[in-house]
């Protein structure tokens, strides 16, 4: 399946905000720079959809699309973000928290994590607090082009290697290019297929 219409809604940093519609929703989230946004633009065909730097703490706010007329599509700020002043990054921590926190119409959240790295504290300790907070996740490794597959395949069973001495099963994961467009068919699928799951449990 493809995506038909994307359109940017609102952004905003308070989540009683968010759009009221009761729409099934997905987040991006992980660090800064690891290519949230430009992972949109990909999945949507849209250049600019999402803004996009090269410098890390380019998206600040909560950025919620519609895909379709049917769901959401949500850019986050990203997190590990050292340049930005103390006070700049709790507030920014607050409000995501809290995003994940009263969402209700938020199906999943995706880990974007950045394939040529090992696994990341920060990463695994959010996975680990999306865990403690019953919020289901999958896991998105970006930049696969930067890597040839071998290196690839090494990289994705070193994070299952970490994941499981606390999880018991490592969670969804897809390998993904914005830049080459791989990955795209499989992540759309795979939401959809939960678009379905939703819609038969309403
Ligand atoms: P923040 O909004 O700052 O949290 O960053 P982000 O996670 O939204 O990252 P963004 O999409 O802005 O991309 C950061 C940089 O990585 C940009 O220079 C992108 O061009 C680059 N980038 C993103 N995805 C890919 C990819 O798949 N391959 C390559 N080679 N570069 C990418
Ligand atoms: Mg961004």
């Amino acid at each position: 399946m493809a995506i038909k219409k994307a359109e940017f809604v609102m952004s905003n940093s308070q989540v009683s905000k968010c759009p009221k519609e009761n729409l099934p929703e997905y987040a991006f989230i992980g660090r800064s720079n690891v290519g949230k946004s430009s992972l949109i633009n990909m999945l949507t065909n849209q250049k600019s959809l999402a803004k996009t730097s090269g410098r890390p703490g380019k998206t600040q706010l909560i950025n919620h699309f519609k895909i379709d007329n049917s769901w959401f599509l949500v850019d986050l700020p990203g997190y590990g973000y050292a340049r930005v002043s103390k006070t700049t990054k709790r507030v920014f921590q607050q409000f995501i928290t809290k995003y994940f926190e009263e969402r209700t119409q938020l199906v999943s959240a995706f880990v974007l994590v950045d394939v040529r790295h090992e696994p990341q504290k920060i990463d695994v300790a959010f996975m680990q607090w999306l865990g403690e907070h019953n919020i289901p996740f999958a896991i998105i490794f970006t930049k696969a082009d930067k890597l040839k597959p071998l290196a690839i395949e090494r990289n994705v069973a070193a994070y299952q290697q970490v994941l499981l001495e606390t999880w018991e099963e490592f969670p969804p994961y897809f390998v993904t290019s914005a830049e080459n467009r791989v990955g795209k068919e499989e992540l759309i699928n795979y939401i959809e297929t939960i678009n379905e799951q939703v819609k038969d449990n309403k």
